[in-house]
């Protein structure tokens, strides 16, 4: 039995999908324990491709029970959309259970999102315009709609009363148009009718599992970058994606967790503003993003490409406290004759730092100081095991290791579900 947390190490979309993916073939629960459907997290398997977004990605196992957690926002709307699209694909849903506890992402939230961010003018965020900061800060005053209230009709209504009062005077104040209760209440009653069935408390599922010694995944969303508290803020998401956060987004005890898997690209990726020190704006930025399909899974934006941040990985994989690394996409590492690792950040005084990671302000002055490795300039999509990979790419994997100081557990060498191996 065990209970393993995977999050992302770096700026997000590092494959925490396909990772879950993966170790689902062996897991009894999946639990996604923050974030909504900013989430991209594709996965590719028997059933096609997909970019989930709210439900677990170990949903793809018949055999594993799918929990969005309570620490999740979750837009029912989105959800259902998601659900049908698998549906057509050919997955089973029957093991899809949404906590009562989660807080709903309201129609409202998305228009103050996209409000929200026109007011910032030149100081957007780049949010994915899903609704997620209004949505946890609605949770945080206190004025959330949570999913469990749409089986207390009458409970929902007076909560939606409350809400609105708020919201229709800052939609007012942003140039929104406002709401009538009844139609978002209708709206509501729709979506009680489709997914009421699997709204349920998950505290006993989850005891349950724990107590018999199931083995259980928490899922990430996004990276300790673009964490609320730890992150590049205010350049960050609205909740905490580091593995402090997963015992309770999940709705577990913390001293049940017994493994971290930071997952870590091969290099960086980021998308949406603030500061990102290895980004590379030359022809080896673009060649990342070519090869490496760099395109976000939920808003299409390119995504910014840059070396891998040595700097970064020891932050993250320090705040997590990670057991192990998996790391993706190395086979993209395969057309580059050189490539290179940031080992420090030079401050603008001159002194270089390596084992602490400065405030946004800060961050934005830095210089990376790289090392440069030679590339093996041959395949490794074909390569099974450690040994099948390249003298070099084996190098360069322990270079990574050692900056993060965490062993590799896994490695991918393509986005299938089969190219990937334990090491
Ligand atoms: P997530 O949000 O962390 O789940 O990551 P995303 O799904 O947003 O982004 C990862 C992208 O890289 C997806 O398009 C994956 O299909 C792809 N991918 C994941 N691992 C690998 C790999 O090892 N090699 C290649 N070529 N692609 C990969
Ligand atoms: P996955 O789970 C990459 C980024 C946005 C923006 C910031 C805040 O697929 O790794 P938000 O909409 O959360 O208020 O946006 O966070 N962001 C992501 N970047 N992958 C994601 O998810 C992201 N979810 C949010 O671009 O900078
Ligand atoms: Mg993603």
């Amino acid at each position: 039995m065990s209970v393993t947390a995977v999050v992302g190490a770096q700026w997000g979309d590092e494959g925490k999908g396909r990772i879950i993916d993966y170790l689902a073939q062996q897991a009894d629960v999946v639990i996604r324990f923050q974030g909504g459907d900013n989430a991209g997290h594709t996965v590719i398997n028997q059933y096609g491709k997909h970019a989930l977004h709210l439900i677990p990605s170990g949903i793809f196992n018949p055999a594993t029970q799918n929990i969005i957690g309570s620490g999740c926002v979750i837009n029912p709307q989105s959800l259902l959309n998601e659900m049908n699209s698998l549906r057509e694909a050919g997955v089973n849903l029957d093991n899809l259970w949404i906590s009562t506890r989660a807080q709903m992402v309201m129609p409202y939230h998305r228009t103050l999102d996209e409000l929200e961010e026109l007011a910032r003018g030149k100081d957007t965020i780049g949010t994915t315009k899903r609704g997620i900061g209004p949505a946890y800060a609605d949770k945080s005053a206190r004025s959330g709609l949570r999913i469990g209230d749409l089986l207390q009709p009458e409970w929902l209504e007076s909560r939606l009363d409350n809400a609105l009062r708020t919201v229709n005077r800052k939609l007012e104040i942003l140039g929104g148009d406002t709401l009538d209760g009844r139609e978002v209440f209708s709206l509501l009653m729709d979506y009680r009718a489709s997914l009421g069935g699997r709204i349920v408390d998950t505290v006993p599922i989850i005891r349950r599992s724990l107590e018999i010694g199931a083995d259980i995944l928490l899922e990430g969303q996004l990276g300790v970058m673009r964490d609320l508290d730890w992150g590049i803020y205010p350049y960050v998401t609205s909740s905490n994606p580091t593995a402090s956060y997963a015992s309770s987004g999940a709705g577990l005890p913390a001293r049940t967790i017994d493994r971290v898997i930071g997952v870590v690209k091969a290099y960086s990726t980021a998308v949406g503003d603030g500061p990102f020190p290895t980004e590379l704006f030359d022809a080896d930025g673009q060649k990342l993003r070519e090869v490496g399909q760099e395109f976000g899974a939920t808003t299409g934006r390119p995504r910014r490409c840059g070396w891998f941040d040595g700097v970064a990985i020891g932050y993250a994989a320090w705040l997590n406290g990670m057991t192990g690394l998996a790391i993706t996409k190395l086979d993209i590492l395969d057309h580059f004759e050189t490539i290179k690792i940031c080992t420090g950040y030079r401050l603008p005084s001159g002194e270089i730092i390596t084992d602490s990671m400065p405030d946004t302000p800060v961050l934005y002055n830095v210089t990376p100081v790289y090392e440069s490795w030679d590339g093996w300039l041959t395949s490794t999509e074909n390569c099974r095991s450690w040994d099948d990979l390249p003298k070099q790419a084996r190098s360069y994997i322990h270079r990574l290791a050692e900056l993060a100081n965490v062993r590799v557990e896994y490695v991918s060498v393509g986005p299938e579900r089969e190219q990937m191996f334990a090491v």
